[in-house]
């Protein structure tokens, strides 16, 4: 189902909200202010100048300066669904996951509402690079980084606001998986916040006065940070980026705008509050590096079916030639194993089902038997996690031949309602229907 797009205000928000922090409401000029009186966000500024043309010429022919600075400049709101899922993935990311204060259902479902409408107007402004008094100055002098805010919902928020029998089938519980070794400190969450920025002190800083916001509403639960290329370093700023295994990933993943992407990502039929939304998964998936390094280049790319430098499937071709799972090697075995992750992952191989993958490396130095505790933090945004993450997972928790090499130890699911209202706030058809 194509979705529609129609244009949206950015978060409503005639009037900063009394905060209760005891700062002025009046706004100081903001980041976009600053930024468009030096220049920075037209030709000419720091994007086109020198230190750009210099970057240009080392990385050759694929740069292009236009996607440099649509890395720096701000997302403009302009769809029904959320930004943060359609964009170029910015470098960085703050995942911030919170728990709603407890009390009775009508005082959480104040609370929440109060909480949701705080965060909308928040980041509408932080994304319009116009923080408010209290958003503090650590993001002065900085582009706006295509910043997005993204807020999600966990079923648990709903059956705390005595909204229960609003909860959406999609977000039933993601099962326990046998190679689930999950850390009980991290996960789920009543709510959630994808902070994504190209710059890292910018999200810091709108993650921090976001935080700020949920004061005596919600309390933080977990936080994971993550990063990935930067516009500035990569070659082609819209190449499929690496992770940490050095693979190239994101090279199958449907493309914003098709009519793939909407059947696999956007919210189908009901409820009625998720129309524009969707649902999304994380999955923190430690990489056990030691172990991955000590196997051969050969067995890496059988690991994943497809080459390492240029991402190509093992079939052969080049990064985007469609994987030939028939094709068998000289002696007869299959090129691209039975075992591949790209095998149990294909469409093909899982009842043509997709999901936008969205997730981000992290690296938290040391697990506590002193190996890198680094890895994928995995997020993806699908139609129904029940019959994309949950079934797919399944078959890789039994069968992926990169299981021997990765370790899940965190998990959670949001709903992540469309945009907000004209003036209105996320999640605002839920509460107020
Ligand atoms: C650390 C864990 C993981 C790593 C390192 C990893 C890596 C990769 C790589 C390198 C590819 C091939 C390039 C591409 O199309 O992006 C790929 C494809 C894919 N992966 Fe993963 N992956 C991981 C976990 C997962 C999980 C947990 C799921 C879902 C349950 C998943 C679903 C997919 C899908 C759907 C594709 C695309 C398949 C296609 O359409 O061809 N991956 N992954």
């Amino acid at each position: 189902m194509s979705s529609p797009s129609v244009p949206r205000s950015p978060a409503g928000h005639p009037s900063p909200e009394p905060d209760g922090t005891g700062e002025p409401s009046a706004r100081r000029p903001g980041r976009r202010a600053f930024l468009g009186g030096a220049g920075l966000l037209g030709a000419g500024g720091v994007v086109g100048g020198t230190a750009g043309v210099l970057v240009e010429r080392a990385a050759g022919p694929s740069t292009t300066q236009r996607d440099r600075t649509r890395a720096l400049a701000a997302v403009r709101p302009g769809t029904i669904h959320q930004p943060g899922i359609t964009e170029r993935s910015p470098a960085h990311l703050t995942f911030a996951a919170y728990d709603l204060v407890a009390g009775t259902p009508a005082a959480t479902r104040a609370s929440l509402r109060a909480l949701l409408g705080a965060w909308t107007r928040a980041g509408g402004d932080l994304m319009a690079a116009d923080p408010p008094a209290g958003a503090g100055q650590t993001a002065l002098g900085l582009a706006p980084s295509a910043l997005t805010v993204t807020i999600g919902l966990g079923a648990s928020a709903l059956r705390r606001a005595g909204l229960a029998a609003a909860i959406p089938a999609q977000l039933a519980p993601i099962p326990a998986f046998a190679h689930d070794q999950l850390d009980p400190a991290r996960g789920d969450g009543d709510l959630a916040l994808q902070i994504c920025a190209e710059d890292p002190i910018v999200a810091a800083a709108a993650a921090r006065y976001l935080h700020t916001r949920a004061a005596g509403r919600a309390t933080g639960r977990w936080v994971q940070h993550g990063f990935r290329a930067t516009a500035a370093a990569a070659a082609d700023p819209n190449a499929t980026p690496r992770n940490l295994m050095g693979q190239l990933d994101g090279t199958d993943d449907p493309t914003p705008g098709t009519a793939q992407f909407d059947y696999a990502v956007w919210a189908q039929g009901t409820p009625a509050w998720m129309t524009g939304g969707s649902y999304l998964v994380a999955r923190r998936i430690q990489m056990l590096l030691d172990r991955w390094d000590l196997i051969t280049l050969a067995g890496q790319e059988k690991v994943i079916g497809r080459t390492k430098v240029s991402g190509a499937p093992l079939s052969g071709g080049t990064e985007h030639t469609a994987p030939d799972f028939s094709a068998r090697t000289a002696d007869g075995a299959l090129a691209i194993p039975a075992n591949a992750h790209i095998r149990l992952t294909h469409p093909r191989f899982t009842d043509g089902v997709r999901m936008h993958r969205r997730g981000y490396s992290y690296d938290d130095g040391l697990d506590a038997t002193g190996q890198p505790d680094a890895g994928l933090f995995f997020l993806a945004y699908q139609t129904d996690p029940r019959t994309a993450f949950t079934a797919i997972q399944t078959t890789l928790d039994r069968a992926d031949a990169l299981s021997t090499f990765i370790r899940h130890t965190a998990s959670a699911l949001f709903a992540v309602p469309g945009a907000a209202p004209r003036g209105g706030y996320v999640g605002q058809q839920l509460l107020e229907s």
